[in-house]
């Protein structure tokens, strides 16, 4: 698991040895430089600096390594932790739950989402997986009327709820336990970011979810299971509009043909 370090009173050449040993993330802190290193850099490297080493925190569960919470803009949309007072901002507790807005699957669907209301503008979204439930309450801040959210994982529910509460939005966010099988209805705009092998398996049950030329856009899929994804959705009925990708990771805009 990558470290921390805080390096007290560092030399000037801290950052640069930092940076050489491949630092995930560095920031000064008043007279400290605090880093996040991988543990393949043995803690030894720093026996000369006035150093305290500590396990350091995971964001996205143990996908995203930074020091601290911090905002960040995606298609527009200010996401930021919850002290930080912009009046506009999407405000999203520091929680164990997948979605800081800072995993690249997260800021993919983030931007399907944008581009499919500017397409066509819709009233009601369904998020399956919804972690944080960052993508739900981004649409419903892009103008998204209701958003119903899903996930297996109750501790997830909770900081949605909160999240959702935070930003006053609790009155427009249904959260719901369980997955898309424990559902019904159907919605002209769904995401979920999942994974490519829950993704494909439930194919056939997301596809009735979907009202008649409704969009459904996927993440969580690596480049190499892109086509995969796309087959088994093609299979039910539902063909491939747009990929998005970015550090190996790609979304794939879909609709139904029906
Ligand atoms: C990668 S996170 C995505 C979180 C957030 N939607 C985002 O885009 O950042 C996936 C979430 O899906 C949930 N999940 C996994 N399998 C699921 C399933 N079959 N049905 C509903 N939720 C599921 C997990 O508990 C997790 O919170």
């Amino acid at each position: 698991m990558p470290y921390r370090i805080d390096i007290v009173d560092p030399p000037p050449d801290a950052v640069d040895t930092l940076l050489e040993l491949g630092a995930l993330d560095i920031a000064a802190e008043g007279a400290t430089l605090a880093a996040i290193l991988p543990d393949s850099v043995p803690a030894e490297c720093f026996a000369a600096y006035r150093a305290i080493i500590s396990p350091a925190v995971a964001r996205d569960c143990g996908s995203v390594w930074m020091l601290a919470p911090r905002p960040i803009c995606i298609a527009g949309l200010l996401i930021t932790p919850p002290q930080d007072a912009a009046p506009d901002a999407l405000r999203l507790l520091d929680s164990g739950a997948f979605g800081s807005g800072h995993h690249p699957t997260t800021a993919l669907c983030v931007e399907g989402i944008r581009d499919a209301l500017g397409d066509e503008p819709v009233n009601r979204l369904l998020d399956v997986g919804t972690g944080s439930a960052i993508l739900a309450l981004a649409a419903l801040r892009m103008g998204v009327a209701h958003a119903t959210a899903l996930d297996i994982d109750p501790s997830a529910l909770e900081t949605a709820a909160h999240n959702a509460r935070l930003n006053q939005l609790e009155n427009r966010l249904q959260l719901v336990a369980g997955g898309v099988g424990d559902i019904s209805g159907t919605w002209p705009l769904v995401v979920a970011n999942i994974l490519a092998a829950p993704l494909i398996e439930m194919a056939p049950v997301l596809a009735r979810r979907l009202s008649s030329r409704g969009r459904l856009i996927l993440s969580g899929i690596t480049d190499t299971l892109e086509a995969e994804v796309r087959q088994a959705y093609r299979h039910v009925g539902i063909e491939h509009r747009e990929t998005r990708s970015r550090q190996g990771w790609v979304a794939v805009c879909l609709q139904t043909t029906w």
